[in-house]
């Protein structure tokens, strides 16, 4: 450490989820730690960016590592943002009020899921940073409808449509934990209704039977750009191109839904081939670590989001440990870049990938 920089915390985002998990009632970290059958694919997202190696560049003359970008015109202070997740208020009782001003604070933006804790229009009024809205399709279009218009009047940036998610994938530890939502964990933005299930509130009111014809009618009613959660297929990718999708997410859903698909970063890069640029492409599942970002961007992905770190950082120390946990990403991909001989996050793409070493 040079005498100039701030003194960093050496709490990796692992340590964090270490410390969350004493701190969460046990069923609330089955819920959120989880996956779907016997979560195969919520352990290859994290092992293979782990299996994932980069290749530096030396004496490039790279100086003043910059991790900043822009996703649809709009300035990020890094390519990361905080992947959608039901109900904050789970992890802290100020939930995604936390997020919001802890994004805000490091310049990162936040989705925010249909199944948020605080109402749209408080988050509004705390954001300094890019929010977005993710939303489910329900079978009553007009809960759908309503959803997309307050949170454009509130003055939400994008809508990030849910496609993997026809009803909840069948996880394991919330059935045989017989989980419900404590009381007072409600959505803040839907109409009255049962929700303590989460699984059987999906069967009931989501609409199963969606196709692409979806993307047409989300445009037809809302001028933000939209994008497709939850793609695996280069095929899928396709499509959503030519349903008018601004941009696609590549992801598995956290592993919590169809257990045995790829790690999202083992689909990017045919994904990624088949775009070519003419959308934005995101991914999430699995990232941890200021390389694992590195590593999807030299697979092609434009920015990735965070999912369970940020509710380990809330459970641990409320928007303090939200902070912790997105400025750990961004200062050490300031550190990343610098030692990869990169100046931008630009100048990040293939190259930078390690050949996988030969099997023996
Ligand atoms: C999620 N995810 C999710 N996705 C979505 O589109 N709408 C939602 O409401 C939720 N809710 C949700 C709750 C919890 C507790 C988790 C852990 C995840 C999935 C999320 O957006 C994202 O795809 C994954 O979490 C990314 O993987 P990592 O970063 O958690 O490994």
């Amino acid at each position: 450490m040079t005498g100039t920089e701030p003194e960093r915390p050496l709490r990796t985002l692992a340590d964090d989820e270490r410390l969350a998990r004493a701190r969460l009632a046990p069923d609330v970290w089955d819920w959120i730690a989880g996956g779907a059958g016997e979560e195969r694919t919520l352990a290859a997202n994290t092992e293979a960016f782990d299996h994932l190696r980069l290749l530096p560049r030396v004496l490039t003359g790279a100086q003043a590592p910059h991790p900043a970008t822009k996703v649809f015109g709009t300035p990020w202070s890094a390519p990361v943002g905080v992947a959608p997740m039901a109900y904050h208020t789970l992890a802290d009782p100020a939930g995604e009020l936390a997020t919001v001003r802890a994004a805000g604070d490091v310049g990162l933006p936040v989705v925010v899921s249909t199944f948020a804790g605080r109402t749209f229009e408080e988050l509004a009024a705390e954001a300094r940073a890019p929010l977005w809205l993710q939303t489910y399709c329900f079978r009553d279009r007009s809960v759908t409808r309503d959803l997309v218009a307050r949170a454009e009047a509130a003055g939400f940036e994008a809508l990030m449509l849910t496609a993997d998610a026809p009803r909840l994938g069948r996880r394991l530890r919330d059935l045989r934990n017989g989980f419900r939502l404590p009381p007072g964990i409600v959505p803040a933005n839907l109409p009255e209704a049962d929700y303590s299930s989460p699984g059987a509130h999906a069967a009931t009111e989501f609409d199963p039977a969606l196709d692409w014809t979806v993307v047409d009618w989300l445009r037809s009613i809302t001028r933000l750009p939209v994008l497709v959660k939850g793609l695996l297929a280069p095929g899928d990718a396709l499509r959503a191109l030519d349903a008018g999708a601004d941009g696609i997410v590549v992801s598995n859903h956290g592993g919590r839904q169809l257990d045995g698909v790829p790690a999202a970063i083992e689909a990017l890069p045919p994904i990624a081939d088949a775009v070519a640029g003419r959308c934005a492409l995101l991914l999430d599942g699995g990232v941890r670590r200021a390389t694992d970002v590195l590593a999807a961007l030299a697979s092609g992905a434009d920015a990735v989001l965070i999912g369970r770190p940020v509710l380990y950082g809330l459970a641990v120390d409320g928007e303090a440990g939200v902070r912790h946990v997105l400025r750990t990403l961004c200062d050490d991909l300031r550190d990343a870049l610098a030692l990869a001989g990169a100046a931008t996050v630009a100048d990040v793409d293939a190259d930078l990938l390690a050949p996988p070493p030969p099997r023996r």
